[in-house]
C-alpha cells in the first residue's frame, strides 16, 4: 500500500480544527453543506473534513470522500467512551476492528451486529495503518489495540445498564457513533481504513460531564496519532 492522498474524517469541529490549525490548506471545496479541505500535513496531502455525529452522515460524507477526492485509505479520528475497565480518559484506543452494535435482527435468526441478509459483521481495519498508530507516542497515556463499536446513541451509565451486551456479547473496547459506519463504506469500495479515538468519557460512569469537560483537550491527542501515521505511511516513488 502506498497511500498519497489521505481523507481524514472527524464528527465534530473539536476533532479536526487542530489539523486546520497545523497544516498547510490548498484548497477547500463544498458540498451538499460539508466542507472538504485538502491540505499538506506531514508532506503528504489529506481531505479533511467534519461529517457531522452519526452512522448516516459518516457514510454519507465517506462515500461522497471516495467518490470525489480518490483517496488511498481513510482515517476516522475523535473521542470515545470506554467501555474496556482498564482504558483511562486520555487513552488512545486504535481500532483491530469495529462493530455496529445498534444493527439487530436476531427476530430474523442474525446475530446481534451482523447486517441482515449479508455475512457483514466485523470490519476489520488495516493492518499496516493500525501498526503504524500504534508505534505512536500518547505522552503520557496508554496507546491501546481494541474494538470500537458504532451505534447512533451516545452511551451513558443508564443506558450500559441496558446493554451489557456491548461487553458481554460484542466485546467492545470503546464505543462511538460514526467509526463503523466508514468501515462499511470502505469495506464495500475496497479501501482500507483505521480509527483513532481518545477516551473522552467512561461510557458507565459520568459520561455527559467527562465528554464536555475533555473533549477539546483529548482531540488533541487523536492529531498526534493521526499526525504520526501521515509521517510513517510509505509513499508512491
Ligand atoms: N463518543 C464519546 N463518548 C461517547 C459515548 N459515551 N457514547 C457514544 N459515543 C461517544
Amino acid at each position: 500500500m502506498t497511500p498519497d492522498r489521505i481523507g481524514i474524517m472527524g464528527a465534530m469541529d473539536a476533532e479536526i480544527t487542530e489539523f486546520l490549525g497545523h497544516a498547510d490548506l490548498i484548497e477547500s471545496t463544498e458540498w451538499r453543506g460539508f466542507t472538504f479541505h485538502t491540505v499538506r500535513l506531514e508532506g503528504r496531502e489529506a481531505v479533511l473534513v467534519k461529517s457531522g455525529i452519526g452512522k448516516v452522515f459518516s457514510a454519507l460524507v465517506s462515500q461522497h470522500l471516495i467518490d470525489a477526492f480518490a483517496p488511498e485509505a481513510l482515517i476516522f479520528t475523535g473521542v470515545a467512551g470506554a467501555l474496556n475497565p482498564a482504558y483511562e480518559i486520555g487513552d488512545v484506543v486504535i481500532s483491530r476492528d469495529c462493530i455496529q452494535h445498534d444493527v439487530d435482527g436476531r427476530a430474523l435468526g442474525f446475530a446481534r451486529g451482523n447486517l441482515l441478509y449479508t455475512d457483514l459483521k466485523i470490519f476489520a481495519a488495516d493492518p499496516d495503518l493500525a501498526r503504524i498508530a500504534l508505534s505512536a507516542d500518547a505522552v503520557g497515556h496508554n496507546i491501546r489495540s481494541g474494538r470500537i463499536l458504532t451505534g447512533d446513541q451516545f452511551m451513558t451509565r443508564d443506558q450500559i445498564n441496558h446493554h451489557r451486551y456491548l461487553v458481554d456479547e460484542l466485546h467492545g473496547d470503546a464505543v462511538e457513533m460514526e467509526g463503523g459506519a466508514m468501515a462499511q463504506v470502505c469495506a464495500v469500495n475496497g479501501i482500507p481504513f483505521v480509527v483513532v479515538r481518545t477516551i473522552s468519557d467512561r461510557a458507565d460512569g459520568d459520561a455527559v460531564e467527562d465528554f464536555n469537560r475533555f473533549l477539546p483537550e483529548v482531540a488533541r491527542n487523536s492529531f498526534a496519532i493521526v499526525r504520526h501515521i501521515l509521517s510513517r505511511l510509505p509513499r508512491s516513488a
